[in-house]
């Protein structure tokens, strides 16, 4: 199966087409005995997750310069030592442990867990939370080479435990979650965006949204008005965050992401959504290319996650961009530290830490949403950043 496309992308080497026609054929062939059509979410989780095939279960290279993207703990260790600066204010209140969602090639764990070291603050337990078998295997071998004589505190875990106490974080871990499409045709109908299979390859197909949690959904979310309309909703990404708060005890949680509140997501400018593929650091929004040698991902709705943290009992302790976060919790002190005999290393330390505060790189558009329950206020990345409102809709 392949798709055409106007997009001019790197070849894949003749193994990972191979790996991508077979993916391809395997959802194929589900698409068939689903009648036909599947929705998008379905064909996300299979893309990505699909056991043994998926982009994040199978071998791709995935984050990093020879990969498809980088995260900000790849772009700078500064990332985690702030990071570390929070993580530490809230363990002198409650248990010295850390879970980490989805941590990638572990280079945050292995960070956070250094400078903490450095701080007199070691995590007594580091867990880690990675749904990928070959991430996991990453994870550990960068973490056994840097902490080789500390390897038991972490922990890799298969699910959420029933209780936290401690520091959770999960950065770009809703975005690659599994979400719907709604697409409001001229006149109002709601449709849910699907995947048919065509003599070209995958093709969209639409098709009416049911009653259920998702049209409940798509009738709160999307602008007034009966033009023509295309968004994401993540179920999936609410409920992962409903969990984590409904497990937390003591704590304080954050998720960090690109996305929006509310207001902003489902503004009525924004009609074609926020869908990104990322292939080779390009990125482009056809989802039918590459099956499984390509992320998909779309922009977090932080205002229903705030809400779904809140359903679950934990309460909303802070919402702000990437940059007013770093910046709270020490980030120019921590640049200003950088040796300046050093004058190659103190360039690249600072030109590394402007993409993750400069507003037109990752500084703006990513956000952090802290949320807590057992320990109260003032965490210090929330501090003096500048508060930004979530905005839920009544
Ligand atoms: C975009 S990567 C971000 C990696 C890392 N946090 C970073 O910043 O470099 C997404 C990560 O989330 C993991 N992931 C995806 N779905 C997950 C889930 N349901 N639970 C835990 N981890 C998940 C992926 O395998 C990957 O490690």
């Amino acid at each position: 199966m392949s798709h055409p496309s106007d997009y001019s992308l790197p070849a894949p080497s003749p193994e990972a087409a191979a790996h991508s026609h077979a993916l391809a054929e395997f959802i194929a062939g589900e698409v068939a005995e689903a009648g036909g059509w599947i929705p998008f979410s379905r064909y996300m989780e299979l893309v990505l997750y699909a056991p043994g095939f998926g982009y994040y279960t199978a071998g791709a290279r995935k984050i990093g310069s020879e990969g498809d993207f980088v995260t900000s703990p790849e772009i700078s260790p500064m990332f985690a030592r702030c990071l570390a600066m929070q993580a530490h204010q809230v363990m002198d209140r409650s248990a010295r442990e850390i879970l980490e969602l989805g941590p990638g090639t572990g280079v945050l764990a292995a960070d956070l867990f250094a400078e903490l070291k450095a701080l007199g603050c070691a995590p007594r337990k580091y867990r880690l939370l990675e749904v990928s078998a070959d991430l996991r295997e990453r994870q550990r071998a960068h973490i056994a080479e840097r902490h080789p004589g500390d390897l038991d505190r972490f922990e890799w875990l298969d699910g959420l435990p029933a209780a936290i106490d401690g520091f959770v974080v999960a950065n770009e871990v809703l975005d690659v979650l599994p979400f719907s499409l709604v697409h409001r045709m001229p006149g109002g109908e709601i449709l849910e965006r699907g995947v048919t299979v065509t003599e070209a390859g995958f093709g969209w197909e639409d098709t009416p949204l049911a009653d259920g949690d998702l049209r409940r959904r798509a009738l709160r979310i999307l602008p007034p008005g009966d033009y023509e309309y295309l968004t994401e909703v993540n179920l999936a990404a609410e409920a992962l965050v409903r969990t984590v708060a409904g497990s937390l005890e003591r704590g304080l949680a954050l998720f960090i992401d690109y996305g929006y509140a509310h207001a902003e997501y489902y503004h009525p400018q924004r009609s074609t959504g926020t869908l990104r593929c990322h292939y080779r650091h390009r990125f482009h929004s056809d989802p039918f290319l590459l099956p499984g040698l390509q992320d998909i991902t779309a922009h977090v709705d932080f205002s229903a996650m705030a809400r779904a943290a809140e359903s679950a009992g934990a309460e909303v302790m802070g919402y702000t961009t990437q940059a007013h976060f770093l910046i709270s919790c020490g980030l120019a002190v921590l640049v200003s530290e950088v040796d300046p005999g050093m004058t190659l290393s103190r360039l690249k330390a600072t030109s590394a830490v402007l993409r993750l505060i400069n507003p037109q790189e990752m500084g703006e558009i990513f956000k952090v949403l802290g949320i807590a329950r057992g320990i109260a206020p003032p965490f210090l990345g929330f501090q003096s950043a500048r508060p930004l409102s979530l905005e839920p809709p009544e």
